[in-house]
């Protein structure tokens, strides 16, 4: 079945969401606006609900953008997981923490303190950050560089899993009349000793019911390929094109078998805003009305920021020139210069293209439309599922339980009950084994 992700933000994915007139614009950090959207998505029957992430603005370093948008206001989203796990049954929880501004220790802790709360429903989304300016947060005058940033997310994710099997499942034995209260052969140190990394162990949180919780990646360089290769089980991307979208998939397939992996275990989900309407036209209307409130100097100083340099320069109505060759996000601007070029875009066109839905694909139309649409990319290996980016919250988001997902269960795409209690459950991934247990059993066997 195809696998869905609801991608949350307060107000909806658009840029210009916030304007739209049935959306709360303070909806960004009240508590409710997120129940009431966790709430309709497990009715929805989504596999899981993610919360992207960065200890600084996104976008565009610059103020006025904060002023007219909103991506300066955001609630640490792991703290919001937590309340979420409190009012949810079934939809899986997961949230960004980056290698390159947290330590491990900290990140093991709060995904398993979630993967606890939520009776086994966390997921980790490993990123090494794609806001220069959260190095001004830390102390940093400039952002590591990009194959520093996955050398340090490299190890950083070898220590969160190691921390994760500290407890061994069964180590809580609670004798009240021995006072013994957990199994000492069952609880182990990591004592980790590596280039970025000294960290001891063992962890404060016990064994999860799924074992760990779930590691998503959304790189799509040479370097965050083959680290979701190794270590991901959940990868989102940005993919404007079919053929690259499973060229795309086919790779990551093939670098996970190349790790020793089953290539199911790792499961692709590109990223889609979804516009529905009861009528063509009604889905062309809403979309319209929102790209009809985007800002062409906004919209140029975003593209700006992801080329590297100052395309208000450049001819409105000309060409795309190319981006400078050491971009922050070398996947996201590789995919638009690649849509620029194949529909010979000037830049207007460009921005009127990704702006709005920040470089995600967009599918406009009926119910059945879009279903067409996802059922296309997964039949066709190009996604085992999609991460959704409704327009606005929370009218967005009701058309697509109300109309799109019965669509896509009545073609037999989607599941119509819940497989099991975690996110594993949910995706179909299996409960990994913990490294301590197994040792001791070759050893037993041996
Ligand atoms: C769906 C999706 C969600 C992402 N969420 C975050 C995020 O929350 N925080 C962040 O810093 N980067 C986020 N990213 C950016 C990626 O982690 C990564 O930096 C970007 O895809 C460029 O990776 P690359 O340099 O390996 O190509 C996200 C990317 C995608 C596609």
């Amino acid at each position: 079945m195809m696998k869905l992700g609801l991608f949350i933000e307060g107000t909806g994915h658009h840029v210009a969401a916030w304007r739209d007139p049935d959306v709360d614009p303070h909806g960004r950090q009240t508590l409710q606006q997120y129940v009431d959207i966790a709430r309709t998505a497990e009715r929805g029957k989504f596999d899981l609900l993610f919360m992207a992430d960065t200890n600084a603005t996104f976008g565009p370093d610059d103020v006025e953008t904060w002023t007219r948008t909103t991506q300066a206001s955001r609630l640490e989203p792991i703290t919001l997981l937590g309340a979420l796990a409190a009012v949810t049954e079934h939809i899986g929880l997961v949230a960004t923490a980056t290698t390159t501004y947290f330590e491990p220790f900290h990140v093991a802790r709060f995904f398993a303190s979630i993967d606890q709360i939520s009776g086994g429903r966390a997921g980790w989304n490993l990123v090494t950050s794609l806001a220069v300016a959260e190095a001004y947060n830390f102390g940093r005058d400039a952002h590591p560089h990009h194959g520093d940033r996955y050398a340090r997310a490299r190890e950083f994710a070898k220590v969160v899993l190691g921390l994760w099997d500290s407890f061994e499942d069964g180590a809580v034995i609670a004798d009240k009349d021995s006072g013994v209260y957990l199994d000492r052969a069952k609880l182990h140190f990591l004592d980790h000793k590596g280039k970025h990394f000294a960290v001891r162990g063992p962890l404060t949180v016990h064994r999860s019911p799924q074992g760990h919780p779930v590691i998503v990646q959304a790189g799509q360089s040479e370097d965050g390929r083959d680290l979701a290769g190794e270590t991901a089980e959940v990868t989102f991307t940005v993919q404007q094109d079919f053929d690259a979208a499973r060229a795309f998939y086919a790779d990551i397939k093939r670098r996970a078998v190349a790790y020793g992996r089953h290539p199911d275990a790792i499961k692709v989900l590109p990223g889609v805003m979804t516009v529905i309407g009861h009528s063509r036209a009604e889905a062309q209307a809403k979309y319209e009305r929102l790209q009809s409130l985007l800002s062409p100097e906004l919209a140029i100083k975003d593209l700006s920021s992801h080329f590297g340099f100052d395309l208000s320069t450049y001819p409105l109505d000309g060409p795309v020139p190319d981006p400078t060759p050491d971009v922050e996000q070398k996947g996201r601007v590789k995919v638009m210069v690649e849509l620029a070029r194949r529909d010979n875009l000037s830049i207007r066109q460009l921005y009127e293209r990704v702006y709005g839905q920040r470089g995600h694909r967009v599918v406009v139309g009926t119910a059945a439309d879009v279903a067409d649409a996802l059922e296309t990319w997964y039949r066709g290996s190009a996604a085992d599922g999609f991460n959704i980016l409704p327009l606005t919250f929370p009218r967005g988001l009701d058309d697509i339980v109300d109309l799109l997902i019965p669509e896509l269960q009545r073609r037999g795409l989607f599941r119509t009950a819940y497989e099991g209690k975690t996110l594993r459950d949910n995706l179909g991934l299996p409960y990994p084994p913990n490294r301590w247990a197994v040792g001791r059993a070759q050893k037993d066997v041996g």
